[in-house]
């Protein structure tokens, strides 16, 4: 018999038909993300899941698909919508999507660095509102990136591929992660506030954790420079954006842009909404074609893996094989 499997949404053929071809698949294809209760209902039964960064994998889910359960493949480098060790102790490994979203994040970052720093959408805006009446030597004045100092914050696959573009640019590159080497004539800070202290731009790829969860507070942003541009691809709740919205209103730091929120979507009601030096993306950091048929190839590769019982060739939990 086929094994059974639920695909949260509609991901893109490349993966899809690797699905298709070895399970018995039932794809959810709406736009918007199967209710909580559906999903619940969808899982019941399934030896293989392929979750969304929408969709909250935790022991009620596990406890409604049953014991049959195999495999939990995120389509998603980011994993912070699962309960890892409700998954871990059921002795299930979870799979996710490294590596091949790391170039298409970092253009992100990129993008944002010079969208905030530059004012591009707002000098868009400035011309669609009819406001650009003539050239002035002091209109939409923005900041210089050569001879400045970027800082990043963790040094991972993403962090790195940010440092790599950064030497092009003519920026000097600091970095905090505990945990990383140096590359790219990037030169490692002891301590965040000695990052923040000499950053004119600073640049957030952490994980989303209890140690990063609003990591990006009060105390943070009032330890960057006055003229400082944040940007932040990681995830939503590693910033406080009460915090972040006061810091940007009161001119305490120059910009920012964001490629992630909280919550996401961000309601239009949002106090960042009225700011002109804040620049929001709605979650765009691996959305190109190449990149999204990569992270469907792979979150495909993992559940079928799964599966087969065969090794995931990316596991978030691989202490499920050491126990076996
Ligand atoms: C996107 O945010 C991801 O984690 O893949
Ligand atoms: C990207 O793939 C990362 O985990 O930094």
């Amino acid at each position: 018999m086929r094994p059974k499997v639920f695909v949260a949404r509609k991901m893109r053929d490349a993966g899809l038909n690797l699905v298709l071809d070895f399970c018995d698949a039932d794809v959810w294809d709406q736009a918007m993300p199967p209710t909580r209760d559906v999903l619940l209902e969808k899982v019941r039964g399934v030896d293989g899941f392929i979750s969304m960064l929408t969709d909250r994998v935790d022991a009620e889910l596990l406890d409604a698909a049953g014991s049959q359960l195999k495999v939990v493949s995120n389509h998603a480098v980011g994993f912070d919508n699962i309960v890892v060790p409700d998954v871990t102790a059921r002795g299930i490994p979870i799979g996710n999507t490294p590596g091949i979203l790391t170039d298409a994040t970092a253009d992100i970052a990129f993008a944002l660095l010079l969208a905030a720093g530059r004012r591009i959408v707002e000098s868009e805006r400035y011309i669609r509102e009819g406001k650009w009446k003539t050239w002035h030597p002091s209109m939409l004045l923005g900041m210089d990136m050569a001879g400045k100092t970027l800082g990043i914050v963790g040094f991972g696959r993403i962090g790195r591929a940010v440092a790599k573009r950064a030497v092009g640019f003519g920026l000097r590159i600091i970095f905090y992660s505990p945990s990383a080497e140096p590359e790219f004539g990037a030169i490692k800070m002891n301590s965040l506030d000695e990052l923040l202290k000499q950053s004119d731009f600073v640049s957030v790829h952490t994980p989303l954790n209890a140690a990063t969860r609003h990591m990006v507070n009060a105390d943070f942003l009032s330890k960057m420079k006055p003229n400082a541009v944040f940007v932040n691809t990681s995830r939503g709740p590693v910033v406080d954006q009460t915090a972040l919205y006061e810091a940007l209103k009161a001119k305490r730091i120059f910009a920012a842009g964001l490629d992630v929120t909280d919550p996401e979507p961000l309601p239009l009601d949002s106090p960042l909404l009225t700011l002109e030096n804040c620049v929001i993306l709605p979650h765009i950091g691996s959305a190109s074609e190449h990149t999204r048929d990569e992270m469907a190839r792979l979150a495909a590769e993992n559940l079928i893996a799964g599966l087969k019982g065969e090794r995931l060739p990316h596991c978030v939990n691989p202490e499920v094989y050491d126990r076996k």
